[in-house]
């Protein structure tokens, strides 16, 4: 017997005549109330949605039904709760503050998770004032003004959007960063030109210290130093991230150079370990521990409010209607701020990586859908390429829409017209334009009737199209943080409504698998074994032609 579809009856709420109305809802203050939530100055709109009071009691059920309370506690407890990988999942004691208490499983037993983070934090302070107060300086003496970080996936995302959130367009920033995530040689080659050796200092940021991308641009950035200053100035200019601290060994940096960290750690979760160690580089040390206070207000809200004011809950409760009583199987992510344009990156790890999985924890297939595709832009850029899709394709796209309400430059006014946009753009998308209010737009601008008929159907937009509008006073360190593990915690709580495992990672594995098979074929007179099939074969033998190794 198929095992039951615990979404059937939010599905059969979706299904009611006019269940999809957003617009008729927005005037009921009692159902607006329940769907605004706040923490501090940060608020979660949900009022843009087909959400009405019946639909949102039934998500509520649902979590307590699901028993998300349990698995909140087992997750704040440090339990295994990554099932296939036998792991905890404790990203939050690197960011609770020195003295907390909080285990995690590590191989056969609890530690204490929160001390190892602090201590480790510590290690990574005292690291990061010695590199800019000059006194860790390069192998030729001159101080370090550019750290580069090698490393990919949840070693180069987090990290990443952080670190340009919270430098861009800033004169003062300690470290001028980059960031060298992809194996294609042009990715280091674009980031070390203009570079001087002699003030560039590398982050080798890898969780596994196996990841083939990672480990090529190490060597090859190690090689440059080399090549550049002598082979003994290397040790002076690389510092390791990891848990795997053998390798690390192995590839000679010493045990002072390394800060690691547990695998209660998952890489996509690991931007406030020591894998964030370019964010405080580049940002400064009080940043980089003011990101970590904001996630650790996230981290106890999550913990401590009931299902209804929860922030991270309802979020996922609202992603929860929009896929599986409403199937909608995509997402925008559209921040209207420039420092945060590499969000969508970071979010489409954070979420496809964990909840694109289609087996529950019992290894069955689940019976509804997971995880949605998720792509997204910044405002107002979005706009001008993807919103036409938004606003009058055949597909609804829920769409979260993120603002803060202070700038930090100094026009004011294009900031209210930026923060108009995006108001606007939420507005347009559940009310839309009905036929009528495209005939007497064209009529305003002095359109003549024939026109009016031709062009009309062409400027309604069917609205009744929802979104999620996140509202916080300013983006700082402490605002990122709590935003981002807004974001992580509702990854946590839709896996565990949809029964998957969200911090394993396995179907990443079989094509690194090919991959290692496949490079011999692709060397001059390389072996034909391991090609997969007749059309891999003829794909290689096109490209060895193309490069003249046929
Ligand atoms: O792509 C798979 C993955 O394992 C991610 O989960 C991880 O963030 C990335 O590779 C990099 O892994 P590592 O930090 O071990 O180099």
């Amino acid at each position: 017997m198929p095992p039951p579809d615990r979404f059937a009856p939010l599905a059969v709420l979706a299904a009611r005549p006019g269940a999809g109305r957003i617009a008729p809802l927005l005037a009921d203050a009692r159902r607006c109330a329940r769907l605004t939530l706040t923490l501090d100055d940060l608020s979660l709109d949900l009022t843009r949605t087909a959400i009405d009071e019946a639909a949102l009691d039934a998500l509520l059920g649902l979590a307590t039904t699901a028993g998300l309370d349990d698995f909140r506690a087992r997750l704040f407890a440090g339990a295994p709760v990554n099932v296939t990988e036998r792991r905890a999942a404790m990203h939050m004691a690197l960011r609770a503050p020195d003295g907390t208490v909080l285990p995690a499983w590590h191989r056969n037993g609890p530690e204490d998770a929160a001390a190892l983070a602090a201590a480790e934090r510590a290690r990574m302070r005292d690291f990061v004032v010695r590199v800019h107060a000059g006194e860790l300086r390069g192998a030729t003496g001159l101080p370090f003004t550019r750290v580069v970080n090698l490393g990919i996936g949840g070693s180069d995302l987090g990290p990443r959007v952080v670190t340009e959130a919270l430098t861009m367009a800033r004169a003062d920033a300690p470290l001028a960063a980059s960031f060298v995530a992809n194996m294609d040689a042009t990715a280091l080659a674009a980031a070390l030109a203009g570079c001087d050796p002699a003030r560039t200092l590398f982050l080798i940021a890898s969780k596994s210290f196996t990841t083939e991308e990672t480990a090529a641009n190490a060597a090859a950035a190690r090689a440059w130093i080399a090549a550049a200053l002598g082979e003994s100035a290397v040790g002076a200019h690389f510092v390791a991230l990891s848990t795997n601290l053998p390798a690390v060994a192995a590839f000679g940096i010493p045990p002072e150079r390394v800060f690691g960290f547990r695998d209660w750690v998952g890489g996509r979760y690991s931007l406030w370990s020591p894998v964030g160690l370019v964010i405080a580089l580049a940002a400064g040390w009080p940043a980089f521990q003011a990101l970590l206070d904001g996630a650790w207000a996230m981290d106890c809200h999550f913990r401590d409010a009931p299902f209804a004011a929860n922030l991270p809950v309802m979020l996922a409760l609202a992603g929860i209607w929009h896929i599986n009583a409403e199937h909608r199987p995509t997402r925008s992510v559209l921040a209207y701020d420039e420092r945060l344009r590499r969000l969508p990156a970071h979010l489409q790890q954070v979420e496809m990586e964990s909840n694109g999985k289609r087996v529950g924890l019992d290894g069955a297939p689940v019976a509804w859908p997971t995880q949605p595709v998720i792509f997204g832009e910044p405002g107002t850029s979005a706009q001008h390429s993807f919103m036409q899709l938004v606003h009058q394709g055949p597909a609804v796209i829920p769409v979260d829409f993120i603002l803060a309400a202070e700038a930090d430059h100094d026009r004011p006014a294009a900031h209210r017209a930026l923060a108009a946009h995006a108001i606007a753009q939420a507005s347009a998308l559940a009310h839309g334009r009905s036929a009528a209010a495209a005939r007497a737009s064209l009529a305003a601008r002095g359109t003549p009737p024939a026109e009016i008929d031709r062009l009309a159907p062409h400027l309604v937009c069917p609205g009744d199209r929802p979104s999620a509008f996140i509202l916080f006073r300013r983006l700082d360190a402490f605002s990122l943080g709590r935003l981002i593990a807004l974001y992580e915690h509702k990854v946590a709580v839709q896996g565990w409504l949809w029964g998957i495992d969200s911090f394993d990672q396995w179907g990443v594995e079989l094509g690194k698998e090919l991959a290692g098979g496949l490079e011999p074929a692709l060397s001059p007179g390389g072996a034909v074994a391991g090609i997969p099939d007749p059309a891999a074969a003829s794909l290689i033998a096109r490209f060895r032609a193309l490069r003249g190794e046929a």
